[in-house]
C-alpha cells in the first residue's frame, strides 16, 4: 500500500505533485532546499549553485490560458504573456487556495534516494536529507517524485573552442546573466539561438555598441502573437490542427507555414534561416529579434569556431576584434546527483525514462521524475498529467508494460526524433504536445471522449475541438473530475480579452470581418478552376479557409 509520497522541490512542479497527492489520498512530504517556492521562477540577484536561474526581465513564452494548472484558471486580468515576478505571483495564490505549502519542508536538501534493503517487496526508499543546520535526517517513503528541475548545470563547453585560455574577454553562461548592464557600450558575443540567447542578444543589443548573435543551425523565428493579436500558442495548439499534421503531407504543412513567416521577414535575408524545416524543432520565440537585425544593432554570424587575442573566430573565417563579453546560452545538462547512479543507464549516462517518466528497470514502478521533457507547448500542464498518471501507477490503480516493453518504446521513440534531433540525449527527450497529454489523460482515464461530447454538448464540443487545448479539458470527465471545467473552456477568450480592456472602443460589426473571408473562398474556388494541376496553392486555400472558419468561430465567442 503506498501511502507516503516524498516529493523533491517545490517549484512549479513540486507544488502540483503535491496537490495532486493530495487528491489522491496520499500523503505529499515535500523537501525544498531553498526558503521559497516557486523554482526557476523565484528570480534571485545572483544564481545559487544546482539551481536554475533566470534574468530579470524574462517574460513566458507561453500564455496563460495554456500553461496553467487544469482546474485554477490565472485571475481574468493577468496580461496574456507574464513577467516572470508575476507567474510566482500565480504559483503563490495557487499553493494557497489548496493549502499546500503546509507539505513542504523548506532549506531541506535531499542528498540521497535509494532503494531500501527489502524494495522488490515493498518498493520503498530511503532518504536522506539536510536542514538548514547541516542535521542529517533519514526517511522512508513508499514512493518519490522527483521535481528538481533540469536547467540545473549550465554546459558551457569552453574547452572546444582554441584560444579560449587567453582570450582578454570574458566569457560567462546565460545560467549567470541577470541584465545587459555590465554590457553597456561593449562589443558582445551570444553564442546560441535557443530561447535564453535570443531574449539576451536582444536585450544586450539595445545598450551595447555592437551585439554579435553566433548559431550553427539558425533557426525559424515567430512571435507571441498570432492573427488579431492573440496568443500564438492558442491559435496554434489546437485539436483541430494537431488532426490536421497527422492527414496532411508534412512538406505541405511545413512549405505553407514557412512561406506565412518568410512573409514577415525573409529568414534568409536576415541570417536566420535553418537547414531544418519548421516542424522539424521548437521555433524559437521572440517578437523583437527581426526588428534589432533591421536596425543594424544585432548582428548574425556563423558558429563560433575559437578565439583570438581579443578577437571571436567564426567558422566562415570571419573575425571580430576588440570583443568585451561572450555569453554562451548553450543550454543545460539534466543532472540529479542524489538519484542511484543505475538509473543513468542510457548511452551517454543520461536516465533512461519510459514515456519521459518512469526508470523502466526498476522492479516496483515507485519513482517518477517529472518536467525532463522538452515540447512546443507549456510545461505545467503536462507535468500535472504526469503527477496524475505516476499516483494512479504507485497505486497500482494504472499499470506500466513490461521492461522489454518499455525499453523497446523508449529506442524507438527516440529513433523516430533522430530525424529531428540528431544528438539522442535530447531526441529522448522530445514529446508531441497534444498527444502526450492524450497518452497520460487515456492512462488516467481523464481523456475527454469527443463522441458523447459531440451528442450530449455540441456548443462545448466546438470549443474542445477547434479552440486551445487548454488544461481543462482533461478535468470535465473522469477520476479528478472539476465542476468548473466546463465553464473555464466556455470563458477562456473572455479571460484572454480583459487584461486588453483598458480603453473601452466601440464594437465593430462582425459582418465586416466575415467579407474577406468570402472573398477568399471566392478566389480559391476561382484558383481551383484556373489550375487544376496546382494541388498545393488549392490545399493551402483550403487551409486558409479553414483557417478563416476558426477564427470567425472564435470572433463568436469574443463579441459574446
Ligand atoms: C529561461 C527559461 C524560461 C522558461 N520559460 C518557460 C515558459 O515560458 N513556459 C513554460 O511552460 N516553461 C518555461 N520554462 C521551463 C521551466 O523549466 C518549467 O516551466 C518549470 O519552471 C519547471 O519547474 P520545476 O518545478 O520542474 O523545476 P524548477 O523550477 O527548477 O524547480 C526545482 C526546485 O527543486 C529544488 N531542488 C532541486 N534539487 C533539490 C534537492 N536535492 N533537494 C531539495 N530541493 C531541490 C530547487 O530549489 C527548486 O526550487 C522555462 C525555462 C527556462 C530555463
Ligand atoms: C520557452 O523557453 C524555454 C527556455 O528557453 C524553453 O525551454 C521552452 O521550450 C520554450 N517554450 C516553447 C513553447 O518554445
Amino acid at each position: 500500500m503506498v501511502r507516503r509520497v516524498a516529493v523533491v522541490g517545490a517549484g512549479s512542479s513540486g507544488l502540483a505533485c503535491i496537490k495532486i497527492c493530495v487528491d489522491e489520498g496520499l500523503e505529499p512530504v515535500c523537501f525544498e532546499s531553498s526558503n521559497d517556492i516557486g523554482g526557476l521562477w523565484n528570480f534571485k540577484e545572483s544564481p545559487e549553485p544546482e539551481r536554475s536561474s533566470i534574468y530579470r526581465s524574462l517574460v513566458v513564452n507561453t500564455s496563460k490560458e495554456m500553461m496553467c494548472f487544469s482546474d485554477f484558471p490565472m485571475p481574468a486580468d493577468y496580461p496574456n504573456y507574464m513577467h516572470n515576478s508575476q507567474l510566482l505571483q500565480y504559483f503563490r495564490l495557487y499553493a494557497d487556495h489548496f493549502e499546500l505549502l503546509r507539505y513542504v519542508h523548506f532549506q531541506t536538501t535531499v542528498r540521497s534516494v535509494t532503494q531500501s534493503s527489502d524494495f522488490s517487496l515493498s518498493g520503498q526508499w530511503d532518504i536522506v536529507t539536510f536542514n538548514r543546520n547541516e542535521e542529517e535526517e533519514r526517511h522512508v517513503f513508499d514512493a518519490v517524485l522527483v521535481c528538481s528541475g533540469h536547467y540545473t548545470h549550465p554546459s558551457l563547453p569552453l574547452s572546444d573552442f582554441p584560444g579560449y585560455e587567453t582570450f582578454s574577454g570574458r566569457c560567462f553562461h546565460s545560467w549567470d546573466y541577470r541584465d545587459a548592464e555590465a554590457c553597456r557600450g561593449k562589443r558582445v558575443v551570444v553564442v546560441g539561438i535557443g530561447n535564453s540567447g535570443g531574449d539576451i542578444a536582444v536585450e544586450i543589443s539595445r545598450s551595447a555598441e555592437k551585439t554579435f548573435l553566433s548559431t550553427r543551425q539558425g533557426a525559424w523565428v515567430i512571435g507571441r502573437m498570432s492573427s488579431n493579436g492573440l496568443p500564438l500558442d492558442m491559435t496554434a495548439i489546437t485539436r483541430l490542427n494537431n488532426m490536421l499534421t497527422l492527414i496532411l503531407p508534412n512538406n505541405l504543412v511545413n512549405w505553407a507555414a514557412e512561406r506565412t513567416l518568410n512573409h514577415k521577414y525573409d529568414h534568409r535575408l536576415y541570417g536566420l534561416k535553418p537547414t531544418h524545416r519548421l516542424l522539424d524543432k521548437k521555433p524559437l520565440i521572440n517578437d523583437d529579434l527581426p526588428g534589432r537585425i533591421l536596425q543594424g544593432a544585432l548582428v548574425m554570424k556563423h558558429n563560433l569556431k575559437g578565439f583570438k587575442d581579443s578577437g571571436v573566430v567564426f567558422e566562415d573565417g570571419t573575425v571580430e576584434e576588440n570583443i568585451d563579453n561572450v555569453v554562451f546560452c548553450t543550454g543545460y545538462n539534466g543532472n540529479f546527483p542524489f538519484l542511484p547512479p543505475a538509473l543513468s543507464e542510457g548511452p551517454h549516462g543520461e536516465l533512461t525514462l519510459y514515456k519521459t517518466l518512469f526508470p523502466p528497470s526498476l522492479l516496483q514502478p515507485t519513482l517518477a521524475v517529472m518536467g525532463l521533457f522538452q515540447t512546443k507547448g507549456p510545461i505545467m500542464p503536462i507535468v500535472e498529467m504526469q503527477a496524475r498518471w505516476a499516483v494512479k501507477v504507485f497505486t497500482g490503480s494504472s499499470r506500466l508494460p513490461a521492461k522489454e516493453k518499455m525499453l523497446e518504446v523508449i529506442e524507438s521513440e527516440r529513433k523516430r526524433n533522430m530525424k529531428s534531433y540528431p544528438c539522442p540525449r535530447k531526441a529522448a527527450l522530445q514529446v508531441d504536445y497534444i498527444p502526450y497529454l492524450d497518452f497520460m489523460a487515456e492512462e488516467v482515464r481523464v481523456r475527454p471522449n469527443f463522441l458523447r461530447l459531440l451528442l450530449r454538448d455540441p456548443v462545448l464540443w466546438v470549443s474542445v475541438f477547434f479552440g486551445p487545448c487548454t488544461p481543462y479539458q482533461y478535468r470535465l470527465s473522469g477520476p479528478g473530475q472539476w465542476a468548473g471545467a466546463r465553464q473555464a473552456i466556455l470563458t477562456q477568450w473572455e479571460r484572454v480579452a480583459q487584461p486588453f480592456r483598458t480603453r473601452a472602443v466601440p464594437k465593430s460589426t462582425p459582418s465586416v470581418r466575415f467579407s474577406p473571408w468570402l472573398l477568399l473562398f471566392g478566389g480559391t474556388v476561382t484558383m481551383a478552376v484556373l489550375s487544376k494541376n496546382e494541388i498545393i496553392p488549392v490545399l493551402q486555400g483550403a487551409a486558409e479557409i479553414l483557417d478563416r472558419c476558426k477564427m470567425f468561430l472564435r470572433d463568436c465567442w469574443f463579441t459574446g
